[in-house]
């Protein structure tokens, strides 16, 4: 494997003595996109802001393409663009121009055909004459974006990219960011919208008080620790579940009038339908029925809750019948 981005023990105390980050190791490879999950405060920009250069670490190394970014550091920062979280955008210059300057920052020669495809692509080519102060929240996010693309990075960080976007907007950014990943970006983003990272990335790291406690395939994780609930409304209330029957996964609520069947989303021992069957052969008859599977919500406030352990996690809806909804 040649991976793009290699962080080894790494550590961040700050001056107030505060240790933001705890013995960070990661690898990305390239052409993937990389989640990188954690609650307010956890270290998520602390470990962006020191691989691209804003930040010094404490102890530990970094390199981009096989570059140490302590003492390569130029040529392995024109290899980042850089979407920062907080955006400092009160200037009174034109959209073209910031983007075409911030090209030239990275000593790239000017390149009119990139800077239009990338505002067309991010619907600014419009607002090109544009000065950045008159352009609404969602359009400078986008503006920020296409500043970090001007000099065609390798490896992109996203903080945050679409806090305070709205939905329609947040779906565009999506599909881009999948579009710059089959160009060949590598992408690395933070969100506090987990669907976010459910919809688009390939592996997940979890971030808790400094430590990445956790990092894995998203598909791997979901199917590792998540889990499936059947629920079934009886026609009539059941004295109890016949012994019989041998599915201790099986609980009665107290009014007697529904099941509950938890399973492993992996697909190991007796599926939903399984279950159904035996209970028709019982003579248990239902007249309404709901699945729900755990999303990498639950997943993930499940193992921030835990303190890392993992755990199987919550259950959130996924599909129902009848017009009965009983999501949690
Ligand atoms: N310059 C600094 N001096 C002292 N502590 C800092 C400094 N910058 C950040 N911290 C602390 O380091 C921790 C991590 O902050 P960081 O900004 O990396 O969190 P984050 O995961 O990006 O959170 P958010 O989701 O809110 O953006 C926080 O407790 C923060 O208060
Ligand atoms: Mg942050």
């Amino acid at each position: 494997m040649n991976p793009i981005l290699t962080i080894s023990h790494l550590n961040k105390t700050f001056e107030s003595g505060f240790q933001a980050l705890k013995d960070i190791n990661l690898s990305i490879e390239r052409g993937e996109i990389f989640a990188l999950l954690g609650q307010n405060g956890a270290g998520k920009t602390t470990l962006i802001s020191i691989i691209c250069g804003i930040v010094n670490a404490t102890s530990g190394t970094v390199s981009v393409a096989g570059k140490d970014i302590a003492h390569h550091y130029r040529d392995a920062r024109s290899l980042i663009g850089l979407v920062p979280q907080e955006l400092y955008t009160d200037s009174f210059e034109s959209v073209w121009n910031t983007v075409s300057f911030s090209r030239g920052l990275f000593g790239k020669p000017p390149n009119p055909a990139l800077i239009e495809k990338i505002l067309k692509e991010l619907s600014l080519w419009d607002k090109r004459d544009n000065k950045i102060i008159t352009l609404s929240g969602g359009m400078k996010r986008r503006l920020m974006i296409a500043k970090a693309l001007s000099h065609e990075p390798q490896l992109l960080f996203l903080d945050e990219p679409t806090a305070g976007v709205d939905v329609s907007l947040r779906k565009d950014m999506w599909q881009l960011v999948k579009a710059l990943q089959t160009a060949g970006t590598t992408i690395i983003l933070t969100t506090h919208y987990i669907e976010e990272a459910e919809e688009m990335a390939d592996r997940i790291g979890i971030i808790r008080n400094g430590e990445l406690i956790l990092v894995d395939e998203k598909l791997a994780l979901m199917k590792k620790l998540g889990k499936k609930e059947l629920t079934l409304q009886l026609a009539g209330p059941l004295d109890a579940i016949p012994a019989e029957l041998n599915i201790p996964e099986l609980s009665l609520s107290a009014n007697r009038l529904e099941l509950k069947y938890t399973f492993e989303s992996s697909g190991e021992g007796m599926g939903a339908a399984d279950v159904l069957h035996k209970l028709s052969t019982h003579g248990i008859v239902f007249k309404d029925l709901q699945t729900r599977q755990s999303t990498l919500e639950d997943i993930f406030v499940d193992l921030v809750n835990a303190g890392g352990k993992e755990t199987s996690a919550a259950l959130a809806p996924t599909a129902t019948t009848g017009e009965d909804h009983h999501a949690a």
